[in-house]
């Protein structure tokens, strides 16, 4: 097993100065740095085998082709979906949502129908259900959270009936760290007919999860939270579902046969991956996932658990700091106020310390609206941070206070 000072070896970039000060990064909710793995495997994949894939006869493009389609094998394996062709690659969570939304809710959503999310939604799983239910007269309901930040499961048994075609909520709040009970939250949705998707994006960084075991209909995250690359993100959803949606996309290898007035659709899961694909992401996704799999998963686990833990216990003891967020059931994401402080001038000061932080919205405008705040300060932990890290984001808080 290797320490935690072993695997920070890995992260070329957490060896390096901001500002004149060694990085302390804690933005991994943002995005997450990469191991050098993940990116020789980038570099490997330009040097030695690019190449279009599922195309041509040479041997590169065959070995590419194994290369790109081996990541879906990887990615089957991390959700644990039961069909390989229910893993599409998509540039991320966001397009992966668009897709369902344009695809399955336009054929799906009808006038009077009923779509619920939660007020814990990132815009991402929040605007293109409302531009849907505009164009389809639907409404949009909103599960209302209580001053934990936890969902209301009260609500959300209320709001749900037979007008219910949808429920579309995160597994892990960005803004907030809150895990929702997702599992329960389906079996409750599946009584009344209502298909679920599940934005996955906060939740696969800090290890696998199971589709299966879920029930989830859809279910995405994006691969630059997981050590990988931007702009490679997955799409999860059950066979029956994806064979009855129409292309999201149209263009190169997602057809079977075209002639100048017809045409007919590639089987799954090509039928969703128009065009060129992103194939160097994708396998440096592979890559990504497989090397979360080696540091071990209870590994990530643990030590994100110690950080959340002790970053909660130490902030707290900060007079005049507010964590906002305090599930019971929390991703290591400590979103916060200093006193009376605008969150962006404390990151700008953080940031003079080698203190990387999320200050804003983190794309949750109603959620602070809700909230009666602009915005929080967000520190968010993975395993590669360590608790001397926490104690020089402390520090930095203690002298942030002073300065304003
Ligand atoms: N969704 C990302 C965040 O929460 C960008 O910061």
């Amino acid at each position: 097993m290797k320490s935690i000072a072993d695997i920070r070896k890995d992260f070329p970039i957490l060896h390096t100065q901001v500002n004149g000060k060694a990085l302390v990064y804690l933005d991994n909710a943002a995005t997450s740095q990469k191991p050098i793995q993940v990116i020789d495997a980038l570099s490997n994949y330009y040097k030695t085998l690019n190449s279009n894939i599922h195309r041509s006869a040479h041997s590169l493009a065959a070995q590419a082709t194994e290369a790109y389609e081996a990541t879906r094998d990887i990615v089957q394996t991390f959700i644990n979906a039961k069909y390989r062709e229910e893993i599409n690659f998509v540039r991320g969570t966001t397009e992966a949502i668009n897709l369902v939304a344009y695809s399955w809710g336009r054929t799906n959503i009808q006038e009077g129908d009923e779509i619920i999310i939660s007020a814990l939604e990132h815009h991402s799983n929040l605007v293109p259900w409302q531009i849907l239910a505009k164009e389809q007269k639907a409404k949009l309901l909103i599960i209302p959270i209580n001053e934990k930040g936890e969902l209301d499961q009260h609500m959300y048994q209320k709001q749900l009936s037979s007008k219910t075609k949808l429920v579309a909520v995160n597994h892990t709040s960005n803004s907030l760290g809150t895990i929702n009970p997702i599992k329960e939250m389906i079996q409750q949705a599946h009584l009344f007919g209502a298909k679920v998707l599940i934005d996955g994006a906060q939740a696969c960084p800090h290890g696998p999860v199971d589709v299966q075991d879920l029930d989830a209909d859809f279910f995405c995250f994006s691969g630059h939270k997981t050590y990988a690359p931007t702009g490679i993100g997955v799409l999860y959803g059950k066979r029956e579902l994806m064979e009855q949606m129409p292309p999201f996309h149209y263009g190169g290898e997602m057809i079977k046969e075209v002639d100048y007035d017809m045409v007919t659709f590639n089987d799954l899961p090509y039928k969703f991956e128009a065009g060129t694909p992103n194939i160097a992401d994708t396998i440096a996704l592979g890559t990504a996932l497989n090397y979360m799999k080696e540091i071990g998963y209870e590994t990530i686990k643990t030590q994100e658990n110690a950080l959340l833990q002790y970053a909660t216990e130490k902030m707290s003891g900060i007079d005049e700091l507010r964590i906002i967020g305090n599930a019971a059931q929390k991703a290591p994401v400590i979103s916060f106020l200093l006193g009376t402080a605008h969150p962006y001038d404390v990151g700008v000061l953080l940031d003079k310390m080698g203190i990387a932080i999320r200050t804003g919205h983190h794309c949750c405008q109603p959620l602070m609206k809700s909230l009666g705040i602009q915005g929080t300060c967000r520190a968010s932990f993975a395993f590669y941070n360590t608790l001397e890290e926490v104690d020089v984001l402390v520090e930095g808080l203690l002298r942030t206070k002073k300065m304003l």
